[in-house]
């Protein structure tokens, strides 16, 4: 390592003889600094989490990785590796000779990941706390084991009254067997074969913080109390104002919005003004909403429980003092005291233990614990059920039981669409009208497309299927059953049941590989990502030889994962695991066999701590500012370059959205939610039919609700620390003042600046200040680079007037950051949270880890999954963004179950960057139209779209 120091000094030296400060002394100083990093060696995992990593490099390693740029930034509470070189647009690339500016390009977007799996291991370290019980053994071990090495929990076994207790062992050793370990249960049980209870239906939500963090608003002691006072309350400050004040969407001509209705006749003269992500569309939206839909709940059949609870609307800060708002100010406000809503469940609310270790007090779980509803395994239980209730929902088609029912519409073509609910079928009396869906809540049109085409997708693989029995009816089909693990199940063996299931995790797969190399790279549009996220799912040595991905698959399941070390078990697995990726990771191991858990679940690594969601996962997933108001509809049989009407979200909710399919047709919304841009996440910037949307379950006054003001009431109730210490928590730096909202580097005139500084005003407002005192200790999470605890001053002199930053909710706190690395549509303390979950979901899976076999997926499945379809893979045209790439699986399930869409989505890299955008060479942001696409009335400047408006 020293030579290699000693080597890239002497190179900095001979590039740096001009002595100017063009690109190239640029270099050669990077280069020196390259030098004096590695010669300072490697950075060591935190022992403790007061000293983990924040995301800030050495200088040295700034200047190595991202020249003079990545230096200025070292300042802000931001993560470095954005300004890396590579890791943005082209305008990040050096201006070197081309062979120089790609190596010092792959020095950046090396360094980013580096930074990325650093926190990645941290956040398995520091950032697991598991509510069901096992908390204590995490930090205690159990019989000689430590704690990170655990992999087997008593609390994770069946209850008495679950009816499969006696089948998985009873009261003895728990283990499941035979039917049980075939495809994923309608419940969630038995993913885990040892584990049954882990995921399941109604297990708890699990945390991201350290118990005592958590519910700021009730505790009465300790740093909580140092850091917040007694300022906060579930209404305090005022949700709805808070709703009104920062989160409104300003309308630049409020006639054309309608309130968020838009105009009589649906009229294409409607506007509603949003921030627009130029890369990421509507699609988009609707997609990470049908996600949620199969990863948590916390309603049960759509609704709360049974009391209700006021939402807010009633005071605001005046000189730090909550003081009533006066019916004027509610009237400007423009929000409604009379509002109400459902509480939220709890599970359990009793005192939770605790224990001693180290000299140190632990809670054994957070004060309040709440349940998730549905599966936490991402088993596309939103299509085919979570419970015994939604489950009768999911209809198979009478003709082929392995198929999923879909009826003819008249008037449209193709396959068919979703069935409507029956007065059978079991539902709220809200979704009377919708198509039958297991999750039927929050139905959009957005959901009903994806429902529609999941379920053709599931339809497709059992046609493929039916196909190749048809024509080698006698061939192995790869099936097996665990209780006849000897027998060949050919093709003309297979039940519709056994098919039925088949599928299922087919489905799930591809949509899990959608998620995973489609949505999220185009969600965070930049090379590391596109590299990491490639990484999770085929490795970083995806595209290299496969023989070397499976020896250390390997090697990494059989020396690291069932090490008891932790470091190994922990650390090295989770680094490994980016070689060959973590799908199918401890799927090709010789001699493996159905019959034993050490095979079919030896791929799984929970980290010590059983996977369920944590309740922080769930925060940043209130994503409701993506929606816009209006969706921009497009007729594909007519021009699809305009846009014929503008449609109200909210007149395409509920019933409405089945109508609003069934009589436009699918074909005719891909086409409008793929061109459209989705709003960016951003403060001002959340729908206005969500602060003022009808819920006629709500017997109340109003019968309205203002979501995201619920969104920060919900979040509260379900103790989720406060913007700072959640960052502290996650091991990201802390905010000082408000100001810190503001990105200082944006000249002081620029709109943006501006806005940053009205916000921030508006902030200082709705949140106050108060004088500080140094003498209170707030957080154990982090310390002052100085090693000194951190104090209610936050670096300020003690008894200054300072910004209750402290107390800012989580979700208006990410909304507000000013810097975002490129192309990411969130911010960086969402994205620290996608950093531990996202990957927890795939290693925690054994269907898609060590179960990722013919014997559950079928030959065909498993191929189809790789392939992202029937037959071999097929190619991309060309190399976006440099890469030689199959055609993404999004792109492919679109085309291959709505043909109608061929041509259009032909020309489409990402399914998720709006169809008709020119992409650029190097990860663009630009909204430029495509070639045939020029005269798409969304590129039109909306200055001309207005005046056209206007002559109309
Ligand atoms: C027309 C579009 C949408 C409507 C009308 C809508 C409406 C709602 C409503 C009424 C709730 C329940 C609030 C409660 O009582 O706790 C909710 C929860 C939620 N929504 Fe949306 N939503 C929409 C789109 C989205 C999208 C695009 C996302 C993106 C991820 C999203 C994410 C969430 C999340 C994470 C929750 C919390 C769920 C839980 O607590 O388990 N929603 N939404």
């Amino acid at each position: 390592m020293k030579a290699f120091g000693i080597a890239l000094l002497a190179a900095s030296l001979a590039l740096a003889a001009d002595g100017q400060k063009s690109p190239q002394k640029e270099e050669a100083d990077a280069l020196k600094a390259c030098a004096e990093a590695v010669l300072a060696g490697v950075r060591k995992i935190a022992p403790m989490r007061d000293v983990r990593f924040e995301g800030k490099v050495s200088e040295a390693n700034a200047l190595c990785r991202g020249g003079d740029r990545a230096l200025q930034f070292r300042d802000t509470p931001w993560v470095d590796w954005s300004n890396y070189w590579g890791t943005g647009d082209d305008t990040s690339l050096p201006k070197l000779a081309p062979v120089v500016s790609k190596s010092v390009a792959f020095r950046g977007v090396a360094g980013a990941l580096t930074d990325l799996e650093f926190q990645r291991v941290e956040l398995i370290k520091f950032n697991l706390f598991d509510n069901a019980g096992t908390y204590q053994q995490f930090i205690e071990g159990r019989d000689g084991t430590a704690g990170p090495a655990l992999k087997l929990w008593p609390e994770m076994r069946l209850k008495p009254d679950n009816p499969w207790f006696s089948q998985v062992g009873g009261a003895g050793p728990q283990e499941c067997k035979g039917s049980l370990i075939r495809g994923r249960t309608t419940t969630g049980i038995c993913n885990d074969i040892l584990n049954p209870a882990m995921g399941s239906s109604g297990t708890l939500f699990a945390r991201n913080v350290e118990f005592e963090s958590t519910f700021p608003e009730s505790s009465q002691a300790g740093y909580t109390r140092n850091r917040h006072g007694d300022r906060l309350g579930l209404l305090q400050p005022d949700p709805q104002v808070i709703s009104r004040r920062l989160l409104t969407r300003i309308q630049s001509d409020p006639a054309a919005c309608g309130n968020g209705f838009g105009l009589p006749g649906n009229a294409a003269t409607a506007n509603c003004d949003y921030k627009k992500a130029p890369f990421f569309n509507v699609l988009a939206a609707y997609w990470i909403q049908f996600m949620t839909h199969d990863w948590f709940s916390h309603m049960e059949e759509g609704h709360n429980a049974p009391e209700f609870m006021k939402t807010g609307c009633e005071s605001q800060l005046v000189n730090g003092v909550p003081t009533p708002l006066t019916p004027d100010q509610v009237k400007e406000l423009g929000c409604r005291p009379d509002d109400q809503i459902d509480k939220g469940y709890v599970a359990d609310d009793s005192a939770p233990g605790t224990f001693t270790k180290g000299g140190r007090q632990y809670l054994t779980r957070s004060p309040k614990v709440m349940a998730n509803r549905n599966t936490a395994w991402w088993d596309a239980s939103q299509i085919y059920g979570y419970d015994d209730t939604s489950v009768r929902r999911v209809k198979r088609d009478p003709k082929d039981p392995a198929k999923l029912l879909l009826e003819p519409v008249a008037g449209q073509k193709g396959p068919g669409y979703l069935p409507l609910l029956t007065a059978e079928d079991p539902k709220n009396p809200e979704w009377a009208g919708q198509e039958s869906a297991a999750f039927p809540d929050n139905w959009t049109v957005g959901l009903s497309f994806l429902h529609n085409l999941f379920t053709r997708e599931h339809n497709s693989f059992v046609d493929e299927f039916r196909r190749m029995a048809a024509k080698t009816p006698n061939a192995d089909c790869g099936l097996r059953d665990p209780a006849n693990p000897k027998k060949v199940i050919r093709y003309k063996d297979v039940t519709p049941d056994e098919l039925f299931a088949a599928a299922r995790l087919v489905v799930a797969a591809e949509i899990a590989k959608i998620h995973t190399t489609e949505w999220t790279p185009q969600l965070l549009y930049g090379e590391p990502l596109y590299k990491g996220m490639n990484g999770n799912w085929n490795g970083l040595l995806g595209t290299g030889d496969p023989e070397v991905s499976k020896a250390l698959s390997n090697i990494i399941v059989n020396n690291f994962g069932k090490s008891k070390d932790v470091v190994k078990t922990t650390q090295w697995y989770s680094v490994f695991a980016s070689g060959p990726g973590i799908f199918g990771i401890g799927s090709k191991v010789h001699g493996y066999d159905i019959t034993k858990p050490e095979y079919t679940n030896g791929g799984v690594n929970h980290f010590g701590s059983p996977f369920n969601f944590p309740e922080e996962f769930v925060t940043v997933y209130r994503l409701h500012p993506l929606m816009p108001d209006l969706l921009e509809y497009r007729d594909l049989n007519k021009d699809p370059n305009k846009i014929a009407e503008k449609i109200a979200v909210i007149n395409t909710f509920e019933a409405r959205a089945t109508d609003a399919m069934r009589t436009r047709g699918i074909a005719n919304w891909g086409l409008t939610i793929g061109r459209q841009r989705l709003g960016l996440l951003q403060l001002h910037n959340s729908p206005i039919f969500m602060q003022n949307i009808k819920l006629p379950r709500l017997d109340t006054k109003t019968g309205q609700i203002d979501i995201l003001a619920l969104d920060i009431i919900r979040d509260r109730e379900h103790g989720v620390p406060r913007f700072n210490e959640f960052r502290r928590q996650y091991g990201l730096r802390q905010l000082t003042s408000f100001d810190d909202f503001i990105d200082h580097s944006l000249p002081a005139d620029s709109a943006d600046r501006r806005e940053q500084e009205e916000s921030v005003k508006a902030m200082r407002e709705v949140y106050g200040q108060h004088v500080c005192d140094a003498s209170k200790i707030i957080t154990d999470a982090q310390r002052n680079a100085d090693n000194t605890p951190i104090n209610d001053c936050l670096g300020h002199p003690n008894g200054s007037t300072v910004d209750n930053i402290e107390d800012v909710d989580t979700v208006v706190g990410y909304l507000a950051e000013p810097v975002r690395p490129h192309g990411f549509a969130i911010s960086e303390t969402q994205f620290v949270v996608f950093i531990l979950n996202a990957s927890r979901r795939l290693f925690s899976d054994r269907f898609f880890t060590s179960s990722f076999r013919p014997e559950f997926y079928t030959k065909l499945g498993v191929d189809w999954v790789n392939n992202n379809g029937p037959g071999p893979v097929v190619m991309e045209k060309g190399a976006p963004n440099g890469h030689k790439q199959p055609v993404l699986p999004m792109k492919r399930v679109l085309m291959r179950n709505i043909p109608e869409l061929q041509a259009e989505l032909d020309p489409v890299v990402n399914a998720f960057d709006p169809w008709a955008r020119d992409r650029g060479d190097y990860y663009s942001l630009e909204w430029k139209p495509r070639r045939g696409a020029e005269s798409d009335d969304a590129f039109k400047p909306p200055a001309a779209t207005t005046a056209a408006a206007r002559q109309q």
